[in-house]
């Protein structure tokens, strides 16, 4: 048994890809499993928090005890954060959410034409960065930043632009962690200060940044 570090507090996470419509058949997503979310949502669980878990589709049974809000898109999305953020002590955008969406959703199933399609997208709303916006009952709020590159550099830039209280930097890049995969590595930025998580399963390291997180909270 874990001791109850985050007894009392609410803690909402947002886990998986979205997908973005094209038309009543076709879509736009990622790679995200949910895996790592879920991690966290289980891990928040055994802390003794309440827990909320905002999920993309995914094939994965939720953890017991948490209270699970199904979206597809980016908007969907957004709207369960948004209403349930400032309910929240923490609030983790651990979600692949795509930053652009279809400017117009075809009716139709789109058909096959010329030898080029051109789609035209348009940015979706930034989710995480909204919340950290929040005038009153601002949550802790933890960002994840999925780089290939420069990867400290990108993460701390995303800190500091969506002006979260801490980011997890994922190396995407390294093989076997990342998407999809059982087993993750991260870095966590908070102030002018850093931790460096080696690779290891999903669980134990959301264990690792749920009581990181958990000893933040005043
Ligand atoms: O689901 P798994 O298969 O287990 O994989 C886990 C993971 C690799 C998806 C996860 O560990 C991870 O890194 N999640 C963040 C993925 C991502 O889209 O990162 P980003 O650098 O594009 O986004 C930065 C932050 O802004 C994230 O907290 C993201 O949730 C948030 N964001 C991004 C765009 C947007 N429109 N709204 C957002 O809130």
């Amino acid at each position: 048994p874990e001791p109850p570090l985050l007894a009392g507090k609410t803690v909402t996470i947002t886990a998986g890809p979205t997908r973005e419509p094209l038309d009543p058949v076709r879509f736009i997503s990622n790679h995200s499993s949910g895996k790592m979310g879920f991690a966290l949502a289980e891990a928040a669980l055994k802390l003794g928090a309440t827990v909320n878990l905002i999920s993309g589709p995914v094939t994965l049974t939720p953890p017991a005890g948490a209270r699970v809000v199904k979206v597809e898109s980016a908007l969907e999305m957004r709207d369960a954060a948004l209403t349930l953020a400032p309910h929240s002590d923490v609030f983790i955008g651990c979600a692949a959410v795509a930053d652009y969406r279809a400017a117009a959703v075809a009716e139709q199933k789109i058909k096959k034409q010329g030898d080029e399609l051109t789609l035209t997208l348009v940015k979706n709303p930034d989710i995480i960065a909204e919340v950290a916006a929040l005038s009153t009952k601002r949550p802790y709020t933890v960002g994840f930043a999925a780089e290939t590159q420069d990867v400290a550099n990108y993460a701390k830039g995303k800190l500091t632009n969506k002006k979260l209280d801490m980011i997890c930097a994922n190396d995407v890049s390294r093989e076997g962690l990342g998407f999809n995969s059982d087993h993750n590595a991260l870095t966590l930025f908070w102030g002018n200060e850093s931790l460096e998580l080696p690779p290891c399963s999903k669980p134990e390291l959301a264990l690792t940044v749920m009581k990181s997180v958990a000893t933040k909270l005043s």
